[in-house]
C-alpha cells in the first residue's frame, strides 16, 4: 500500500506500483488540472510538485511518492490565487491553454527556490516547459511580475 498526501489529504493507493502519478492523479483522483501531452518527460505539460520539487508526471511511477506530499495546480493555493496564478490571469498570459498549468506548476517551483530570479534562472528553470502557442514572453513576464520585480498592470489596460 503506497501512502501519500494529495493537496492535503491522505490518500492510499493499493495498484500497479509502477503506475505513472499522472494516471493516478487524473483517473483514480479526478484531479485533471494536470495535463498529458508527451508522455515522455519532453513538454513539461503534467508538471506537478513532489515533496516540493517539480517532476514530470507522466513519467514518475506513484511508488517514488509513497510518504511524499504531491501538490497539484488545485492545491497550490486555497483560493486559486498563488502569485504565479494571480499573474497569470493579470497578464492573460494563456492561449490555448494546455500547456499553462505545467507553466504554472514550474514557475511556482522556480519561485519557491529563487524568489527573485533572473533571466538566466527563469531560461534554466523553464526550458522543458513547452508551449506551442509561443507564450513565452508573456510566461516571463508573468513570473517577474509573480516575483514582485514588475508591478501590476491596472485594471482593464489589457
Ligand atoms: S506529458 Fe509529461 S512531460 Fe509531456
Ligand atoms: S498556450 Fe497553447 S500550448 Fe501553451
Amino acid at each position: 500500500m503506497i501512502k501519500t498526501t494529495v493537496n492535503g489529504d491522505m490518500r492510499s493507493f493499493d495498484g500497479d506500483p509502477e503506475t505513472p502519478l499522472l494516471w493516478y492523479l487524473r483517473d483514480e483522483l479526478g484531479l485533471t488540472g494536470t495535463k498529458f501531452g508527451c508522455g515522455a518527460a519532453l513538454c513539461g505539460a503534467c508538471t506537478i510538485h513532489l515533496g516540493g520539487q517539480a517532476v514530470r508526471a507522466c513519467i514518475t511511477p506513484v511508488s517514488s511518492a509513497d510518504g511524499q506530499q504531491i501538490t497539484t495546480i488545485e492545491g497550490l493555493s486555497p483560493d486559486g490565487n498563488h502569485p504565479v496564478q494571480v499573474a497569470w490571469r493579470d497578464l492573460n498570459v494563456a492561449q490555448c491553454g494546455y500547456c499553462q498549468v505545467g507553466q504554472m506548476m514550474q514557475a511556482a517551483s522556480l519561485l519557491k527556490d529563487s524568489p527573485k530570479p533572473t533571466d538566466d534562472d527563469i531560461n534554466n528553470a523553464m526550458s522543458g516547459n513547452i508551449c506551442r502557442c509561443g507564450t513565452y514572453p508573456r510566461i516571463r513576464a508573468a513570473i517577474k511580475q509573480a516575483a514582485g520585480m514588475t508591478a501590476a498592470p491596472e485594471k482593464g489596460a489589457l
